[in-house]
């Protein structure tokens, strides 16, 4: 696992925006060979988001051979409310960029049935040849996605009741009131997103700190559901200081040691 240690939310934002944008270049996607990218939402990824609507705007990146995968959806909202994840996705990133409508994939929280759509978008993903990038969050108990505590590890796409805890934590969305947030969503699964190629964790602000103690230093566990990332062979972690408050000063400055050492090997390739 790569853990990269960034300032400010600022930083750690265009650090993954950057990364993300370089490896979609790397890939010199067409459209008979798209790049493949999983997307989260949440306050997390707004400050990459902006950033890649940025580097869009400068010519560095093009979305147009993107094909994208969101990780989940509330159940039951219509798409066009406020919160729903589709409203989230078209507002803060698919209106500014020039991805193809028909590139973009989210999973229906409508749909009649709903463990059908879950299988369909398995099948899209694997269509596709699976995703090259997963780009995700953390929730504060560690989950990823809407894979709440104690889900399996091996889970694919499917529908998830919500913790109390995740709606309380999200009833900032819906005007504070719990009774407002849905108790259900549909999530790709743990293993959904540790078959990507590359998976690229954002973890930002005291609140998380918690969470990246456990992904990091914890055992693999249920309990905590981001661990599962210490098993992919592509993992990256990227924070800012303040979620650090919990990892011991030795994981810590590994870190921050091996990353400074990467940049000093970088300048020197540079040269
Ligand atoms: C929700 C989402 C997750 C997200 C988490 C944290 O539960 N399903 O994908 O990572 O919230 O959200 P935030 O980034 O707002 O802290």
């Amino acid at each position: 696992m790569r853990v990269i240690i960034e300032h400010d939310y600022d930083h750690m934002s265009k650090w993954a925006a950057r990364h993300i944008a370089n490896t979609i270049r790397a890939f010199h996607p067409t459209s008979e060979k798209p790049f493949v990218l999983g997307l989260p939402t949440g306050s997390s990824p707004l400050g990459t988001y902006a950033e890649l609507v940025r580097l869009y705007e400068q010519g560095y990146v093009s979305f147009r051979n993107v094909v994208t995968f969101n990780m989940d959806e509330y159940v039951g909202i219509p798409e066009d409310h406020p919160q729903s994840y589709h409203t989230f996705m078209r507002e803060n990133f698919f209106s500014k960029v020039d991805v193809q409508k028909e590139n973009i994939h989210i999973l229906d929280g409508n749909a009649k049935d709903l463990e059908a759509e879950c299988a369909r978008y398995e099948e899209q993903i694997k269509s596709f040849g699976g995703i090259r990038l997963f780009m995700g969050g953390i929730g504060a108990d560690g989950h990823v996605a809407f894979n709440e505590p104690f889900s399996s590890l091996a889970s694919r796409t499917r529908v998830k009741t919500l913790t109390l805890d995740t709606k309380i934590m999200n009833s900032r969305f819906f005007d504070g009131d719990i009774r407002k947030v849905p108790s259900r969503a549909m999530t790709v699964g743990v293993q959904t997103v540790m078959d990507s190629e590359e998976v690229l964790i954002l973890v930002n602000g005291h609140t998380k700190a918690q969470a990246l103690q456990k992904t990091i230093e914890g055992p693999v566990s249920q309990s905590c559901t981001c661990s599962a990332l210490q098993l992919h062979k592509k993992g990256i972690i990227v924070c800012d200081e303040s979620a650090c408050d919990e990892l011991k000063v030795g994981t810590y400055r590994y870190f921050k040691d091996i990353e400074g050492a990467n940049l000093d090997v970088e300048a020197m390739l540079e040269k």
